[in-house]
């Protein structure tokens, strides 16, 4: 498994704890930035990690912002994208193995980093139980579908 990483500002420093835990445990991922604490916009990187995971390249990705609402929001906007923000393990867990999640954000603001490396190991531990949680997730998909291509508007 490999995973993609990136944060604005705001959660730089909880990006490079995850990025520590990530080389820790021989888990390869790749830093798609910011690399400072100097001003960005966050959306900007959401994509970035976003792409990464669509793309195939990467299974998984982790997003790190100030509250982890923004990267969430621009991440979901990609199709293929179940981008699920969760500050406790079980809601770590449960986005895994009900949702699907394929990228977890965190906010910096919120969480400390003990707390953030114990979601990131339950939520890349944890799988997808399939069954009646992917006709939902299936479900998504058709909610993609339907507005893929324009507002409908
Ligand atoms: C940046 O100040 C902050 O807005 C950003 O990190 C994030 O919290 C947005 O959702």
């Amino acid at each position: 498994m490999r995973v993609a990483l990136a944060a604005d500002h705001g959660g730089f420093r909880l990006k490079e704890e995850v990025l520590s835990f990530l080389r820790e445990n021989g888990i390869p991922c790749h830093d798609f930035g910011t690399y400072s604490e100097e001003a960005v916009d966050y959306p900007d990187f959401a994509l970035l990690v976003a792409e990464a995971v669509r793309s195939g390249e990467y299974q998984r990705g982790i997003i790190c912002c100030g509250t982890g609402i923004g990267v969430a929001i621009a991440a979901n906007k990609v199709p293929g994208i179940r981008a699920a923000l969760c500050h406790d393990t079980f809601s770590a867990r449960a986005s895994r193995e009900h949702n699907d999640a394929n990228i977890l954000t965190m906010g910096q603001r919120v969480i400390g980093p003990g707390l953030a490396r114990e979601i990131v190991r339950v939520w890349l531990a944890s799988e997808f139980t399939g069954g009646r949680h992917a006709r939902r997730v299936a479900k998504i998909a058709e909610i993609e579908r339907k507005y893929a291509g324009g507002s409908g508007c």
